[in-house]
């Protein structure tokens, strides 16, 4: 088994031995592509929303939220363009009878490539040592440059067939390349086929046509149909931004990959409205701001890079994605697309109701642009999960895993620890819980020895244990651990406060 495989089986077992993330129905054997998340995983998402949220609407003036609900009128999907072309290609194995996202297959083919290209560098590395550079290397090489040449015309191919709709010359493309079924090992395919995303039910107990409804695939629409609601409401002038953070569904064709692709997630997407010509101004604007996000969390700036988007979406004039480095190579973890007023202008022909803004400046109506930040909260979660997952041989020979997520999203920033459960220890130990749990979420544990309990914490990414023992009874001080250098430091209680509040302070990640 490949290493990267390795962490990630071990990311997805620590994930559920320590209450972050649940199989969904699991007593029923599960339900693939939908997962629960835990009492460690519903305080992780909550801290990343909190951080998004701040960010994104509580530090910009000009940014006001919102929560739509989940079900909309069924032509907002009509208008939206959803209903007609939110679809993915899909193939099926004759033999296997496994269905595939032909998109994927071939993205796959391309992900072997870069692995090779990985793996030239790593040996030329050993053989330069010191002396080895790698941007060098992969623009000269001529192993690399042949490599890359081919990955290049493949995805030039791909996204020009994909874009045309042409999906005989996609799946003429996976024969060309010889790609076949993981499973029966054949390239016995069927034709390639388009399949909507979307999820239908229904409202009410009439069965007719027109009470179809389907779960909203993205929560951007519950927005455009706000729109004048929350100009008019808060007065807002262009430009200006509407956030929310909600559940999206999509029935995608393949669930791989735990949380990365799920058929329910949520998504925390801002629409930012500007005047229209402006938009490749505040694309490059909320490409950076969005990159500074990200990078803000200290989890390495090498994890992270752009991927501009040759084929876009058919609302979007312009699209990049960030991509995390996951255990699986780099994937997108958030979009950022310039929408033009393709969203606005379509709900105005499909309501008859204008969606429009008198700009006093210009003194014109308008239908305004869009610049749109979407990122899912899932992959986010997972990215962190992934990045801070660290297996660690101790001095003493000793294993342990830590989580190093960065603090201020932990779940459980401080663990009051009593060294003994007599003694008044535990009284002690919860007096100063009490005066922490206002603040920070705080959990006291007295089962256990110590270094056991240390362990916990550790994998469950806790910055700080407090230690209470017949000391602190004596001269009121504790000893504070620290989970990455699991340095101890013995301070008195009156402090721990202003400690614990300068490390998980939101102003030292995003001042
Ligand atoms: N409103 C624009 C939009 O929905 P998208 O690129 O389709 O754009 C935005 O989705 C983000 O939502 C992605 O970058 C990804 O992080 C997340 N996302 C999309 N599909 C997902 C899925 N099936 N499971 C988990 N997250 C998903």
């Amino acid at each position: 088994m490949a290493n990267y495989e390795n962490i990630f089986k071990k990311v997805v077992a620590h994930c559920k031995e320590y209450g972050y993330i649940f199989q969904s129905s699991e007593i029923y054997d599960g339900l693939a592509a939908t997962y629960d998340y835990g009492p460690n995983g519903v305080e992780l998402k909550n801290n990343i929303k909190n951080y998004w949220w701040k960010s994104m609407v509580n530090m910009h003036e000009n940014i006001v939220g919102l929560d739509s609900a989940i079900f909309m009128h069924p032509t907002t999907w009509k208008a939206s363009g959803h209903t007609d072309a939110f679809n993915d290609p899909l193939i099926d194995n004759k033999d296997s009878k496994k269905r595939y996202r032909a998109d994927i297959l071939i993205e796959d083919y391309i992900a072997k490539i870069e692995v090779k290209i990985e793996k030239d560098c790593l040996k030329a590395s050993k053989r330069f040592g010191d002396a080895f550079n790698k941007q060098k290397f992969i623009t000269t090489n001529s192993r690399v440059l042949d490599r890359q040449k081919q990955i290049d015309i493949i995805n030039s191919k791909m996204n020009a067939f994909l874009s045309k709709g042409n999906l005989k010359d996609v799946k003429k493309l996976i024969e060309e390349l010889d790609i076949k079924c993981p499973i029966s090992g054949t390239n016995n395919w069927t034709d390639v086929r388009q399949f909507n995303l979307m999820f239908k039910t229904q409202i009410g107990a009439a069965s007719d046509n027109s009470s179809d409804l389907y779960l909203r695939p993205e929560t951007a629409q519950g927005i455009f149909v706000n729109f004048l609601n929350v100009q008019k409401t808060t007065r807002m002038k262009i430009p200006f931004g509407i956030a929310q953070i909600g559940k999206a569904f999509r029935n995608e064709i393949i669930a791989r990959q735990f949380i990365f692709r799920m058929r329910e997630f949520e998504q925390m997407e801002m629409q930012f409205f500007i005047r229209p010509g402006e938009e490749i101004k505040w694309y490059k604007y909320w490409k950076d701001f969005r990159m500074k996000w990200h990078t803000s969390l200290g989890m390495g700036e090498d994890n992270y890079r752009f991927h501009d988007h040759e084929t876009l979406a058919h609302y979007a004039n312009a699209a990049t994605d960030i991509e995390f480095k996951f255990p699986f190579g780099f994937k997108e973890l958030e979009g950022i697309h310039s929408r033009t007023d393709f969203d606005l202008k379509a709900h105005q022909e499909c309501s008859g109701k204008k969606l429009q803004y008198f700009d006093p400046e210009l003194e014109e109506n308008y239908v305004p642009y869009v610049l749109e930040t979407s990122i899912g909260l899932d992959r986010m979660f997972l990215a962190i999960l992934s990045s801070s997952f660290t297996e660690e041989k101790l001095e003493n020979g000793e294993n342990r895993v830590v989580l190093n997520i960065p603090p201020i999203l932990s779940p459980i920033k401080a663990a009051i620890l009593p060294l003994t459960k007599k003694d008044n220890l535990p009284e002690k130990a919860r007096e100063i819980m009490k005066s922490l749990q206002i603040d920070f979420n705080c959990q006291y544990e007295e089962k256990d020895s110590i270094g056991k309990r240390y362990r916990r914490q550790d994998a469950i990414g806790t910055p700080y244990c407090i230690t209470v023992d017949h000391q602190t009874l004596k001269d009121n001080t504790i000893t504070l651990r620290d989970r990455t250098s699991m340095k101890q430091e013995r301070i008195s209680i009156e402090k721990l406060h202003s400690i614990i509040a300068e490390k998980v302070n939101i102003s030292r990640y995003l001042g």
